[in-house]
């Protein structure tokens, strides 16, 4: 068990199932994008971990980039998105793989794939490593799930419970 902030968390996931689920998403990639170079985007700050690992096991050629969003505070998704930090590289015509840490409710990766639609990008397809299919409220496809997890607030490989927690290489769960 560990403590963050005010709050317990307990195991529950490993760095070796994160580490197979990524894995089998950069060969799944792999396969999608034949010749295409694609360029990954990050979700800043929780993506930073996960696509950091998963490029190590992507052994074709691609570019990468991060963005920087918010929408959390504390436990509680506010509904409300900022775009913090843009994309500087030229979006069009380029097959673009978005990857976030975790999809909760889906209002941050929806405003995401809003923007860079706007940029007349080729394609663009969505990567999480985590999904809570019970907080999902939105009608947006996501190409490439890591796992499917309870809708329970989880932190480690890049989550945190307000700033604390990114650095575990596992991923625990709060303790009710
Ligand atoms: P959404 O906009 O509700 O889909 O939330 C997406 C963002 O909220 C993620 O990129 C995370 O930063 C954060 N988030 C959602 N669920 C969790 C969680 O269980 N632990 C930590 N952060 C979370
Ligand atoms: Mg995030």
């Amino acid at each position: 068990m560990i403590q963050l902030h005010d709050r317990a968390f307990i195991p529950f996931i490993t760095a070796g199932e994160i580490e197979f689920a990524i894995k089998q998403m950069a060969k799944q990639i792999e396969a999608d994008f034949g010749h295409e170079i694609p360029l990954f985007i990050g979700v800043l700050n929780g993506a930073f971990m996960f696509l950091s690992d998963f490029l190590k096991h992507y052994k074709k050629p691609c570019e990468v980039s991060f963005v920087k969003l918010a929408s959390y505070k504390g436990m509680t998704s506010s509904q409300k998105v900022e775009h913090l930090i843009g994309i500087k590289e030229d979006l069009s015509g380029r097959s673009v793989v978005v990857f976030e840490d975790i999809i909760d409710t889906g209002n941050t990766i929806e405003s995401l794939q809003v923007l860079l639609k706007q940029e007349s990008v080729k394609t663009c397809k969505l990567a999480t490593l985590f999904f809570k299919p019970d907080a999902f409220q939105k009608q947006i496809k996501i190409d490439y799930i890591g796992m499917h997890i309870p809708n329970n607030f989880i932190v480690g490989y890049g989550l945190d419970y307000n700033g604390l927690g990114r650095n575990i290489p596992e991923v625990y769960q709060l303790k009710n």
